[in-house]
């Protein structure tokens, strides 16, 4: 055996040192760094000397499609851009509590019912637990073979002798390989552990669904490279007070990314919204002062979502803004906008923002809508209450076109809007939808006030 090697590696980053130090200079983070000792545990010594000349192929030629296996739960099927792809590495992310097993056990009954070879591998739980929630979830019949295992050896050589057509490891973080002198969920553990189980599933053609933890910054926890390493990501979304999970794929070899499948959680496990357009706005949203409907694009899908803001004074030096459900750095930057193009005084406000219902929005389009939430908050008029919103609002006040707005508006009228303020040059045909076309931030606070 090879003599181990020890390395600090930050915890957070996965960056290594030579020796140990209190503080990550690649990530900035405190008391990250532990001693890792790796040994080549699988890799072979033997240099290869005279490798042997490659063969190229052309762009054109034969393509196969990819053979995909539904889930039977559609939602999934969507963020997986179709199914589940033979051979493919999908990694899920989420918040302890959000439903990552609850779901992948639904998927593994489902698979097994309709005749696959489904096993699951809980490193987490016991075997009597998930045999509980099985019951719950009404799959307690489902012939999914189950184990409570850690040591990716063992699971490997089972794998081995085994032709299975799912795998799902719940959790990455708490498995690991012997050889490996460190303890499971550390950098070198989860590498190398997804490093092996990536391979065979390759090699065997198995689906291979890895449950990832994530730190409290909401990223998965360990190296940047486990996303690197798996061909799909999904993170699972929306907080545990919310009754709504979004799963949302951030990257996806086989589908488009940032689609996103709705889920509601009830006492049997969760279940699909197929039709989640309406599902982030409440009956009140428009009619009181500080709410507006901001038509966002979730992947493929338009979805309504209230946007609620509250301005109140403040006597702090420096008056809190909390956000939930959008970038805090983007509203500063929005804050700052409002007060020098538009003359709003918020320096000694304290500013509250909220997408309703648990999502996150990304889009930069629903920049104008917060602005409005805003100046209706702070003005204390109620926005009009059929009207929906979007555009992106630029350093000097200028509101730019977003993309696919005929989309957003269509499906804002088949939900019985009737108005929307919207950058120029909006293209939509329509008799009954009135636009209201604004170029400046600015028009927005007259048109409010007036
Ligand atoms: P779980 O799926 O174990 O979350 P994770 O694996 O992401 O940590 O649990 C999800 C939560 O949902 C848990 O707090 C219990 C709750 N729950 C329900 O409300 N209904 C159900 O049918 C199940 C199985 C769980
Ligand atoms: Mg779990």
């Amino acid at each position: 055996m090879a003599k181990p090697a020890t390395q600090y590696v930050c915890q957070e980053c996965g960056a290594t040192y030579r020796k140990w130090a209190g503080k990550c200079e690649a990530c900035g983070t405190w008391d990250t760094i532990t001693e890792e000792n790796t040994v080549a545990a699988f890799s072979s010594t033997k240099k290869k000397e005279g490798g042997k000349k490659l063969e190229f192929a052309s762009l054109a030629g034969a393509k196969e499609a990819e053979p995909r296996k539904k889930t039977g739960i559609s939602e999934l099927d969507r963020v997986l851009g179709g199914g589940l792809v033979k051979g493919s590495a999908v990694l899920v992310g989420g918040d302890p509590g959000i439903g990552k097993s609850t779901v992948l056990l639904q998927l593994a009954a489902n698979i097994a019912k309709s005749g696959g070879n489904c096993i699951y591998i809980t490193g987490e739980e016991s075997v009597q637990q998930v045999r509980m929630r099985a019951e719950r979830l009404g799959a307690g019949t489902a012939p999914v073979k189950l184990a409570s295992a850690t040591s990716v050896v063992d699971i490997i050589a089972t794998l081995k002798t085994d032709e299975p057509d799912l795998v799902i490891i719940d959790s990455i973080q708490t498995m690991f390989v012997e050889g490996i002198e460190s303890a499971p969920g550390t950098v070198s553990q989860v590498r190398m552990s997804a490093h092996e189980l990536i391979s065979l599933a390759k090699q065997k053609k198995t689906a291979l669904i890895l449950v990832g933890h994530v730190t409290k910054e909401g990223q998965i926890a360990g190296p940047k490279v486990l996303e690197h390493m798996v061909d799909t990501v999904l993170y699972f979304e929306g907080d545990r007070g919310h009754q709504f999970r979004i799963l949302r794929s951030v990257k996806n070899r086989f589908g488009a990314a940032n689609e996103i499948g709705v889920f509601e959680m009830t006492d049997k496990g969760l279940t699909e919204v197929p039709n989640p357009s309406a599902l982030f706005i409440s009956g009140k949203a428009g009619e009181v002062s500080g709410s507006v409907v901001f038509a966002g694009i979730e992947g493929t899908r338009p979805v309504m979502v209230e946007i609620q803001a509250l301005v109140s004074p403040s006597t702090m030096a420096t008056p809190r803004r909390a956000v939930v459900g959008w970038d805090a750095a983007r509203l500063a930057m929005l804050l700052a906008v409002l007060q020098t193009r538009c003359g709003l005084k918020l320096a000694d406000k304290e500013v509250y923002l909220n997408v309703a219902g648990g999502l996150r929005i990304n889009e930069p389009a629903a920049d104008l809508a917060v602005a409005a939430a805003i100046i209706s908050a702070i003005t204390n008029i109620p926005f009009s209450p059929g009207s929906i919103v979007f555009g992106e609002i630029g350093l000097s006040g200028e509101i730019r076109p977003v993309g696919q707005s005929a989309l957003r508006l269509k499906e804002a009228e088949k939900l019985g809007f009737s108005h929307a303020v919207v950058p120029t040059d909006t293209s939509y045909k329509s008799k009954d939808f009135i636009l209201k076309e604004i170029k400046y931030i600015r028009q927005l606070k007259e048109s409010l006030a007036g």
